[in-house]
């Protein structure tokens, strides 16, 4: 129970702390127009939707339904979302100001910029205002035809979000001919050793769970690596204390079963399931943004995610700067003492994993010191469970609310239960 009581707790303080920078949802809006039904599937399938809820300000030149047929047949699904990445502007566009550029022409960063494949001007898109009041669009790349033009306004959102129509895709060859990068060819190990997280990739190959991660590659598979850093913590845990299933678990832990990018991370309210998840056992985390900065809730300890390794449909190998301790085996330690929250980190943005020292678990007192629970068969969220959070001071065996929790905590438990219930159930 009080585990439970307490994820429930930190999933509302999720909400709550998320619901400041909630933006638009652009699944939500396009599906009031039916005309751009395939554009919106194909933005939920390849995860951009989230990419583009997590940004502001951003300009969404979607295609009437039938204007990427020629493609989606054609090419594998990574190679749509480089060309739908390319149709999302990273800045403000509405009708006006495309009829106002300055000097009649501008090149503007897409969110394909952003995933460091683009050479060149590929990751922008030439906006230029054309004679007889029409507006062209087309690759960035020098020469390429400005054969896209602006047809309508959507909906806008000044000047955070702005769905404008155009009529043609933008489709530079060298996108569409760009090696589809084979998932189950990448060698994980070594993006992994290359990443600075060598004691995490040796793990991996001899307890076996490599073969795991790779037989889950080709359905969508996450990765959260834990740097070498990590691994010399003073509060990080001996793994040589627990048995071989138990490190199987822990590995298994620090991965999901589904290709689930950053953008799509920051989207995510309240726990996801991970690799070690199954019936008996939760082995859940929880997700928690701060600003550009995601961190992890195993509700032992958390873990900020310090860089993206690998952002590749269908995987995506990210380093985290603790290891992610599951309450299934970590809970029973001593009640930890509260440490700094994650997101008064003071980096905005992730640093390299390498050689940043991880700020947190650098900076608090060590959670667990001590030899894992035995194995039990107490289900999760049984009242033994460690607290958790933000390494709370619990001394309460039953979610009651005796927990030294951070302010906005204590103003939801005492705001209303019916509210924890309802977003819990939502
Ligand atoms: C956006 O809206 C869609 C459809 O209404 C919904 O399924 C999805 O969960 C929403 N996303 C977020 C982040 O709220
Ligand atoms: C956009 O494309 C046109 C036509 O190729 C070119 O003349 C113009 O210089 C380009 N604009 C920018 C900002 O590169
Ligand atoms: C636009 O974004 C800013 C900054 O995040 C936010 O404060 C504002 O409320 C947003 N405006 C709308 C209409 O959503
Ligand atoms: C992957 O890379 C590691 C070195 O990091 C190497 O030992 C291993 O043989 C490679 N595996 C494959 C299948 O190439
Ligand atoms: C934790 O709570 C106990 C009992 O209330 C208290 O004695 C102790 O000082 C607290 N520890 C910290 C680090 O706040």
């Amino acid at each position: 129970m009080a585990a439970s009581s307490l994820t429930l707790l930190s999933l509302l303080a999720i909400v709550l702390l998320s619901a400041s920078a909630s933006a638009s949802n652009i699944t939500e809006i396009l599906s009031g127009f039916p005309e751009y039904s395939e554009f919106n599937d194909l933005l939920s399938q390849t995860k951009l939707a989230d990419e583009i809820n997590s940004r502001e300000p951003v300009t969404v030149c979607v295609l009437p339904n039938g204007a990427l047929s020629s493609f989606t047949g054609k090419y594998p699904l990574s190679v749509i979302k480089n060309i739908l990445a390319l149709h999302v502007l990273l800045d403000y566009f509405d009708a006006p100001k495309l009829h106002k550029i300055s000097e009649g022409s501008v090149l503007s960063t897409t969110l394909y910029q952003t995933t460091g494949n683009a050479a060149g001007n590929l990751g922008f898109v030439n906006i230029t205002d054309l004679r007889g009041g029409k507006v062209g669009f087309g690759s960035g790349v020098p020469g390429s035809p400005l054969d896209s033009t602006f047809t309508k306004s959507v909906k806008q959102v000044p000047y955070n979000l702005s769905v404008i129509e155009v009529s043609k895709a933008i489709a530079p060859s060298a996108v569409l001919t760009a090696p589809a990068p084979s998932a189950s060819a990448v060698n994980i190990t070594a993006l992994l050793e290359k990443a600075g997280c060598k004691t995490f990739a040796s793990l991996l190959v001899s307890t076996g769970v490599l073969k795991v991660y790779q037989s889950a590659v080709d359905k969508g598979l996450t990765i959260f690596a834990p740097n070498d850093e990590a691994f010399k913590a003073e509060d990080a845990p001996d793994l040589s204390k627990l048995s071989n299933a138990e490190v199987v678990s822990v590995l298994q832990y620090h991965a999901l079963a589904s290709y689930t990018p950053i953008g799509t991370l920051k989207q995510t309210k309240g726990t996801i399931t991970t690799l070690a998840t199954n019936g008996a056992a939760k082995y859940d985390l929880g997700v928690r943004t701060a600003g550009d900065s995601v961190s992890l809730d195993t509700g032992v300890d958390s873990s900020r995610i310090a860089s993206t390794v690998l952002d590749s449909t269908p995987l995506c190998i990210f380093t985290v700067d603790s290891l992610l301790l599951p309450v299934e085996l970590f809970g029973k330690a001593p009640a930890p003492a509260p440490g700094p929250a994650p997101e008064t980190s003071p980096s905005p943005s992730p640093a390299p994993a390498a050689d940043a020292p991880a700020p947190e678990s650098a900076a608090s007192p060590a959670p667990v010191l001590s030899p894992p629970a035995p194995p039990t068969s107490s289900p999760a969220g049984s009242p033994s469970e460690g607290p958790t959070a933000d390494s709370q001071n619990s001394t309460s065996d039953n979610g009651g609310g005796v927990v030294e929790a951070p302010a906005v905590m204590k103003m939801v438990l005492t705001v209303s239960a019916s509210v924890v219930a309802c977003i819990f159930l939502s």
